[in-house]
């Protein structure tokens, strides 16, 4: 079954509290840091993980869209994050590299991230040790964008090298997931599935959460 991760950007932050009680059926909570330098935004950062991880159970996350995230590793993974996710662009391999090697001395699972413009064969490097792909399908930094369906081939490309390497890794998708596009990216292969809007934008964030499961 594909695993649901509400995206907190489209959250009420001053009631943070009780927007995680609103999406307990979910799997995971989507955690999504911007250093206004990566992506032109900027949201939350290391003291909201950490109070994150005082109020909840949840698997947390963690979406890094900052410069150079090697340097931030430690404290992420301190305050309480189950998995860091970097972004391919968002530094050079050996950067990348010392990142998940971080991870790795944290005990926390690894993810990388590509944009829209990047191709699925970036991955291969990578694909056997980390433990979650995570494809764009918005231009990061805001929620509440359109959906690119030009990435659907990408996804699926980037599930078969999943079987082909590492059939236990995670393929999650972030950006206009809705119930519409929740059923494209489960076909062309997603498993995780982020979604902001459609679940906090609902009067039912719930109902929203079974729905974008197929149930
Ligand atoms: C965008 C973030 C997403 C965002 C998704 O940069 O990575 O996680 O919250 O929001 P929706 O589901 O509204 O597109
Ligand atoms: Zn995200």
């Amino acid at each position: 079954m594909v695993k649901i991760a509400p995206s907190i950007l489209s959250a009420d932050f001053a009631r943070l509290g009780q927007e995680i009680q609103r999406v307990k059926s979910a799997d995971w909570l989507h955690v999504d840091v911007m250093d206004g330098m990566f992506v032109s935004n900027i949201s939350i950062g290391v003291p909201v993980v950490k109070s994150l991880r005082k109020a909840t159970d949840m698997f947390l996350d963690v979406h890094l869209m900052i410069e150079k995230p090697v340097r931030y590793i430690d404290a992420f993974a301190q305050a309480g994050a189950d998995l860091l996710s970097v972004h391919l662009e968002a530094d050079m391999p050996p950067g990348i590299r010392a990142a998940l090697e971080a991870m790795d001395r944290q005990g926390i699972k690894k993810g990388i991230v590509l944009r829209p413009i990047t191709a699925a064969e970036a991955v291969l490097p990578y694909i056997e040790e980390v433990d979650l792909i995570l494809v764009m399908t918005v231009e990061p930094g805001f929620g509440g964008q359109k959906f690119m369906a030009d990435q659907l081939p990408k996804i699926a490309a980037i599930r078969r090298y999943i079987e082909m390497y590492h059939p236990a890794c995670h393929l999650e998708v972030d950006g206009g997931v809705d119930p519409v596009t929740a059923r494209q990216v489960i076909q062309a292969g997603a498993d995780v599935l982020v979604a902001g809007s459609a679940v906090y934008g609902a009067p039912d964030a719930e109902e929203a959460i079974r729905v974008l499961r197929g149930q």
